[in-house]
């Protein structure tokens, strides 16, 4: 079983592994960010927001979701959606990383590349698919530094959902994302090191006052390697974030 993001008790744990951009990278990039896409607890976090984490609506046609639902669901054969831990990160999901892909997800999945990481970056082979059912959610949590570097980049399957980030030192840093159906977020740098990241379950998937049910949610995520430093650091597997400090 992968483990990219887990918690314990009253902890958050990051997870397992888990950039090359494009607005101001050498790739250039045909479509443009959505800028109707955040919600933030004050004004000055919207070009944060837009900086370090980009989201590009309609970055896949529905031909091309498709494509990809077709590579992936032969995949899971007869693993089970978990829900049985209840401290684990994320609750109501099944997950598998990808490496063989068709001719046209490969195309879509370089596309995603080009846009997300930059040329330092160096960029993990394997493609996390995680399947996360109706009822299912992922708590808070930040990424382990032991797995992932500078970039998380995701394709979002399926349906819509609300993505919240939060920052680990002052919570009333937020910034509330809507991540539309065929979008591509890319998450980076401070916002992927500082800020928690969540799915908001049903009852709570709410943006800008407005309920976005959420369906089964298929994500494609692309990762950055670790960068060599945080490689070389002994510690903990998974960085773990304290939710309710006594
Ligand atoms: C994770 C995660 C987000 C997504 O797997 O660590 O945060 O878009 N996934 O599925
Ligand atoms: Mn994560």
């Amino acid at each position: 079983m992968l483990c990219f993001a887990r918690v314990q008790r009253s902890f958050l744990v990051a997870p397992r592994y888990l950039s090359k951009h494009t607005f101001n990278g050498t790739h250039a990039c045909s479509v443009s960010q959505s800028i109707h896409s955040y919600n933030c607890s004050m004004p000055e976090l919207m070009s944060l927001a837009q900086k370090e984490m980009v989201l590009i609506n309609n970055f896949i046609t529905e031909d091309e979701e498709q494509c990809l639902m077709k590579d992936i669901e032969p995949k899971w054969k007869r693993l089970k959606y978990q829900f049985d831990h209840w401290d684990d990160a994320i609750q109501g999901y099944r997950e598998t990383e990808v490496s063989n892909w068709s001719e046209t997800s490969s195309n879509i999945l370089n596309r995603l590349r080009n846009a997300a990481f930059a040329e330092k970056d160096s960029q993990r082979a394997l493609v996390h698919v995680l399947d996360l059912a109706e009822d299912g959610y992922i708590k808070p949590h930040v990424d382990s530094v032991k797995f992932c570097g500078r970039v998380i980049a995701g394709l979002s399957l399926l349906t819509p959902s609300v993505m919240r980030l939060i920052n680990e030192k002052d919570k009333s840093k937020q910034i509330t994302v809507l991540l539309n159906r065929r979008s591509l977020y890319i998450m980076r740098d401070s916002i992927r090191f500082e800020y928690t990241h969540e799915i908001l379950k049903n009852e709570e998937s709410l943006f800008r006052g407005t309920n976005i049910p959420k369906g089964r949610r298929m994500s494609v995520i692309c990762r950055s390697e670790p960068i060599s430093d945080d490689c070389n650091d002994s510690g903990n597997l998974f960085k773990v974030i304290k939710l309710n400090p006594d």
